[in-house]
Order: C-alpha cells, then sequence, then structure tokens
C-alpha cells in the first residue's frame, strides 16, 4: 500500500452474532481489503434494496460476515495495477459482486476488479451519479425497453408499480420527462404531492392493480408498465396491459413466484422483459449511463433525494426493509 494512504477507514459493518445480525460503524485496516486492481476512495454510495437483504443476513446476497454492503460507489482511483484507469480518475462500480461478497460502497474505500468500472460519464458529479446508483440505473433500463420496443408516448398510460421506491420513483421522474403519462401506484397516500411533483398524472391505490377474480385477461389499460413489486400485482398489470404493450419487472418484493396465463401473450401480444441491472455487460452499462448523462439526464434528481452521513445509514436500512422509504437515499463518505 502507499505511504499516503491512512491505515484504517471507516466503514459500515455487518455482523452475525447470537442475537442476529449487528451492524455498526468501524474502523477497519485498509489492509484488510481484498487485493484487486484499483483502489477507490469512495465519496458517495447510495442505500438499494439489496444492500438491506446483505445486512440482515440474506445468504443469497452474502455469504460471509462480518461484511460491509454497499452495492453502489462512486470515487476517486487512488491506486491502479490497470492501465485503464490511474490515481485520480472518477469513476463508478455498481453491481457485479460488489457489497455482497467484495466489501462494499459502505465503507471509506473499495479495492476492485478494473473490469468493473465505468469511468465518470461527462455531465454528471460523483454525487449525481450516487442518486441514480442502481435503482436509478434499473430504471433506466426498463424505460430502454419500453422505448427500443416502440412504445412512443401517444400510446396511452404507463404504470409504475413501487413508486415511491427506489426503481420506482426514479421511473416516474423519467419516464415524465419523456413525454409519458405516468400512473404511479403507491400504497403510501401521504405521499401524493411527493410523485405529483416527481410528474405522475395519476396516483392509484395497490387495489387497482391487485385483482384475484383468476379471469385470464382484464380491461386493458396500460401501453406499458414498469413494475418493481412482482407477485400477484405483476400478474395484474400482465392481464391489464394492452395490445402489443411492454412489462418491465425488476424486483420481488412480494416474493418470487409469479403466476400467470398464456393468454396475455397469445391473445394480446403482450411482451414481458426482465431486467438484470447486476449483470449488465460492459457496453451496455457504459451506453445507459451515458444516456443518463445526457438525453436523459435527470432535471429532477434533487427533489427524490435525501442525503445521510455513514452513523445515519442503520436507521435507513431498517427504514427500506419496511418498505417505508421514500425515493433515494445517498450517503456522503467524505466528512
Ligand atoms: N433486477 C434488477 O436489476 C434490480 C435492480 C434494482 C432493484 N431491484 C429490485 O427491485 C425492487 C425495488 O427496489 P428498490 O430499491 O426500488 O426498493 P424500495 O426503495 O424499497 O422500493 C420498493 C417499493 O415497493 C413498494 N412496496 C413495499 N411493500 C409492498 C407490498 N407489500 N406490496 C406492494 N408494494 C410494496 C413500496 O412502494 P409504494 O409504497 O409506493 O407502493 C416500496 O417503496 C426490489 O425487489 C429490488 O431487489 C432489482
Amino acid at each position: 500500500m502507499s505511504s499516503s494512504l491512512p491505515d484504517r477507514y471507516r466503514a459500515m459493518v455487518v455482523r452475525e452474532t447470537p442475537e442476529g445480525f449487528v451492524k455498526t460503524v468501524e474502523e477497519l485496516p485498509i489492509g484488510q481489503l481484498p487485493d484487486n486492481d484499483v483502489l477507490i476512495r469512495v465519496h458517495y454510495t447510495s442505500l438499494n434494496y439489496k444492500d438491506a437483504l446483505s445486512a440482515i443476513g440474506n445468504r443469497g446476497v452474502t455469504t460471509h460476515y462480518p461484511h460491509t454492503p454497499g452495492i453502489d460507489a462512486a470515487g476517486i482511483v487512488t491506486r491502479s495495477r490497470d492501465e485503464r484507469f490511474k490515481p485520480g480518475d472518477k469513476v463508478i462500480v455498481t453491481s457485479y459482486d460488489l457489497g455482497m461478497d467484495t466489501p462494499g460502497g459502505f465503507g471509506e474505500y473499495i479495492s476492485v476488479p478494473a473490469d468493473w468500472i465505468v469511468p465518470l460519464p461527462e455531465g454528471l458529479t460523483l454525487r449525481e451519479s450516487m442518486i441514480i446508483g442502481s435503482a436509478g440505473f434499473t430504471a433506466c433500463y426498463g424505460v430502454y425497453k419500453i422505448k427500443e420496443g416502440g412504445i412512443e408516448p401517444d400510446e396511452g398510460p404507463v404504470v409504475v408499480t413501487g413508486s415511491t421506491g427506489g426503481v420506482g420513483s426514479f421511473s416516474v421522474a423519467l419516464l415524465s420527462q419523456l413525454g409519458y403519462q405516468v400512473v404511479a401506484v403507491t400504497g403510501k397516500q401521504k405521499e401524493h404531492q411527493f410523485l405529483k411533483s416527481l410528474g405522475a398524472s395519476e396516483i392509484v391505490p395497490r387495489e387497482v392493480v391487485t385483482d384475484r377474480s383468476n379471469k385470464h385477461l382484464l380491461k386493458g389499460r396500460w401501453a406499458a408498465a414498469v413494475d418493481t413489486v412482482g407477485g400477484e400485482i405483476l400478474d395484474t398489470i400482465i392481464r391489464q396491459t394492452r395490445h402489443n404493450g411492454i412489462v418491465t419487472c425488476c424486483g420481488n418484493v412480494l416474493g418470487p413466484v409469479l403466476k400467470t396465463s398464456i393468454y396475455p401473450f397469445i391473445l394480446r401480444g403482450v411482451s414481458l422483459m426482465g431486467i438484470d441491472s447486476g449483470i449488465t455487460l460492459m457496453p451496455r452499462r457504459k451506453k445507459l449511463w451515458k444516456r443518463l448523462s445526457e438525453e436523459w439526464r435527470l432535471k429532477k434528481m434533487e427533489e427524490l433525494t435525501r442525503e445521510v452521513k455513514l452513523d445515519q445509514l442503520a436507521d435507513e436500512v431498517d427504514r427500506i426493509l419496511e418498505g417505508n422509504q421514500i425515493g433515494r437515499v445517498i450517503v456522503n463518505l467524505t466528512g
């Protein structure tokens, strides 16, 4: 390690104890980080649902504890063995194994393979890149698939579920900015003003997209959908989607099972498109980040964001687990 590096760095650590999984902010030896190509001083990270799963011991996300979660990080290269990056470069790392079994962005330093790194696009600050983070990138990917699939704003409403959450709120704002009529589904009555401010033209309760009638097709309402919750809501939305509509799905808040029938697909030509931002290949990853920094640069980034410090993060993790998080939470690690 270079002599200009501190010996220790601050990080949120999740430890498995007899009482359960416990989160504390600790000072860790920097020499304990994995010996990867590029060492990065993290300036900002953001909170995603997956981080909360890692923080409660979900073995599908993280197998080894103690562990530092954080699937997103933006910062400055401190040291590099890879010729693509040099000290001082501003960079973004999202997904791959970061924050899963590789110490993640909830610490002041990360050490990662160079292949995981996206240079910060011109037109975004490090802070803005974490307002976007994995949630915003996932929202962008869903909107990209709707757009590439040929659904234009004049074809009818686009419904967004889990609309006050990270992926949902970003989707509402991005779709609205691109001229789509957005119907936001939420369980939070008191957040209607927030969703309006992001550009939702209509706000409906979850019951509107929860049908237990077992009818194979329902009245066609949506030209497209961004579903972040799955389960019976995704099943209902598929049956409510109009001829040749596109439904994107990314989340499993309501569990892993999807029950549906073949009819929306063979009688209405509905397409169901999955989003896995975690394994997006680098050329497309860079293309979407470039788009997010240029023509799809979100005007309402600040409206959907709260900034916290590392010491406040544990409470924010609990809030996202309860389904009570609003918009995006970013963590400033520079202070
Ligand atoms: N596939 C991928 O690449 C990818 C990437 C990022 C995230 N994800 C997944 O996408 C999902 C959303 O992530 P996120 O970061 O946006 O999480 P989040 O901020 O916690 O948002 C989830 C939202 O779902 C809604 N919700 C909560 N409980 C619900 C329930 N019982 N029934 C219906 N809706 C409920 C809430 O919105 P309302 O109160 O407004 O309804 C909540 O804000 C997660 O499952 C996450 O793992 C997947």
